[in-house]
């Protein structure tokens, strides 16, 4: 009786190790993979901003067979009914946009403010948002950051 119940025990402990050293490994793993976090690429902040014109910077035709541009997608919304012709007003971008799509016409025109506009468009939606997925979603694509006031503006440019 003595000697299976010791038995028992030590098999206990056996299986006890193991099983530590089963989670220690894990844990090692899952650990060391983590690593450093990756330094956040900030356009402007740490990284080179490319799109120092905003919106024209990315909403372009430089791509063959790829048309970004805003006058073509909104060109698309006037065919559907969806936005007022304003292929002649608008050269500059967003701020041409803004003589309605600001906080005090929007509501008026039946519209909304560019700027929630703009953040539901690119910022909502994690992964499935090309902004996020492409571009990390950062601020500094569209707002343009100054180091020595810590002034922020918004950019903006001529659609090419
Ligand atoms: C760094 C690149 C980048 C910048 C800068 C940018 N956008 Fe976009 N924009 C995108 C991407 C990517 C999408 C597609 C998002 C999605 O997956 O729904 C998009 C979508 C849009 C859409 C929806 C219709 C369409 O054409 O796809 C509009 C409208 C739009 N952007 C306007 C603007 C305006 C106005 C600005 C400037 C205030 C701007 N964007 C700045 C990359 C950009
Ligand atoms: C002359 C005024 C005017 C200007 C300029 C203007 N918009 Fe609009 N926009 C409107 C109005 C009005 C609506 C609402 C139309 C509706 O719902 O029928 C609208 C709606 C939109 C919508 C939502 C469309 C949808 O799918 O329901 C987007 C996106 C938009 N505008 C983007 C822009 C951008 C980007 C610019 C500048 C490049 C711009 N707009 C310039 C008046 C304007
Ligand atoms: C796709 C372009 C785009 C991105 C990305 C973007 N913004 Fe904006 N933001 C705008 C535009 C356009 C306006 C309105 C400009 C105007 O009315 O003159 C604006 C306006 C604002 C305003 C003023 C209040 C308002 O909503 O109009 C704040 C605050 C702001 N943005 C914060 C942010 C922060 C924080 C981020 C990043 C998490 C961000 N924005 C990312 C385009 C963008």
């Amino acid at each position: 009786m003595a000697k299976r119940k010791r038995r028992v025990v030590l098999t206990a402990v056996l299986l006890g190790t193991v099983l530590l050293l089963l989670i220690g490994g894990v844990a090692f793993v899952t650990f060391s993979q983590e690593g450093e976090p990756a330094m956040p690429e900030i356009p402007g902040i740490t990284v080179e901003d490319v799109n120092v014109n905003g919106c024209v910077d990315c909403h372009n035709n430089d791509i063959a067979d790829s048309d970004y541009r805003l006058s073509t997608s909104l060109g698309e919304l006037v065919e559907e009914g969806k936005h007022p012709d304003v292929s002649a007003m608008v050269t500059t971008v967003p701020d041409d946009c803004v003589m309605c799509h600001s906080q005090q016409m929007a509501e008026g025109m039946g519209t909304e403010p560019l700027g929630p506009m703009m953040h539901k468009i690119h910022l909502v939606g994690g992964a499935e948002n090309h902004f996020i997925a492409g571009y990390q979603g950062q601020c500094t694509h569209c707002h343009g950051f100054k180091e020595e006031t810590g002034e922020f503006s918004i950019k903006s440019g001529e659609e090419g």
